[in-house]
């Protein structure tokens, strides 16, 4: 992806129930999405809706995604998908420690172990972190580092380039968009985060490194937040689903990286 581009990434979690209705939705993105040249769109449906969806858009303005991956590149793990599963269905990208999967119980452990079984197949990590609440002590800055270090520890420096650090903290998750971080604070950590790379990985890593914001992404916050977040991009939840509000979002970032 050029670097200038927005990666702006729908994550449709556990939505919707039927391929019919995936393939609406998409197919009301897909018209929009495919005309802009300053976004990487990425859809990340449910594993089961990929397969279809990639076949109706073989071009590379829109890429997809998975929600999640396993830690073993093959074997007897009934339930499980493994990474080059998903690149040959269509997907380039791939969700990983993402807060709803860590609330069932996925360790910085694991994280560290998908994300290196992830660059190894083909596929970009999306690497979730954020703090689930913010003390006054700066307690949750200690804790976005330990998850940084954490997430990387299997992996080469120079591969934390081909990884999106996306910031998501709990606390901002499908909120209404009132309720999400104000550009500011997400300005603050991001610059953390940039502070955290440069001193664990130098500053090739801090200062290429794609990071991303989540939580509570909507139409009428995402302007103020990529113009002054200091992020790259947006990973959306639940107006990915909401056509008309995700285009919106597309546009503005569109907007402002050709600005
Ligand atoms: P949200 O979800 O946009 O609904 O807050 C973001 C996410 O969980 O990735």
């Amino acid at each position: 992806m050029a670097k200038t581009k927005k990666l702006i990434i729908g994550n449709w979690k556990m939505h919707p129930n039927t391929h019919t209705d995936a393939s609406n939705i998409f197919s009301e993105i897909k018209e929009y999405a495919s005309g802009l040249q300053n976004v990487q769109t990425v859809i990340c449906p449910p594993f089961v809706f990929i397969d279809k969806l990639a076949q109706e858009y073989t071009g590379h303005r829109i890429l997809f995604g998975g929600q999640d991956v396993f830690t073993q590149t093959s074997g007897s793990y009934t339930g499980e998908v493994s990474a080059l599963q998903l690149y040959s269905v269509g997907a380039d990208y791939v969700i990983i420690g993402h807060s709803e999967r860590r609330k069932l119980g996925e360790t910085d452990e694991v994280i560290a172990t998908k994300i290196r079984i992830a660059l190894g197949n083909k596929l970009t990590p999306i690497v979730c972190i954020g703090e689930s609440e913010r003390d006054t002590h700066g307690e949750y800055l200690r804790f976005l580092r330990r998850q940084i270090e954490k997430a990387f520890s299997e992996i080469k420096k120079k591969d934390i380039l081909n990884v999106v650090l996306a910031y998501e903290p709990i606390w901002a998750i499908g909120k209404t968009g009132d309720e999400a971080i104000n550009a500011q604070k997400l300005h603050e950590t991001s610059l953390y985060m940039q502070r955290v790379l440069r001193e664990e990985y130098g500053n090739v890593i801090a200062d290429n490194t794609t990071i991303i914001y989540g939580g509570s992404v909507e139409p009428n916050n995402a302007e103020e937040l990529l113009r002054e977040g200091d992020v790259k991009g947006f990973l959306v939840g639940h107006a990915s689903l909401e056509p008309k509000a995700f285009n919106k979002i597309l546009e503005i970032a569109n907007n402002i990286a050709r600005s």
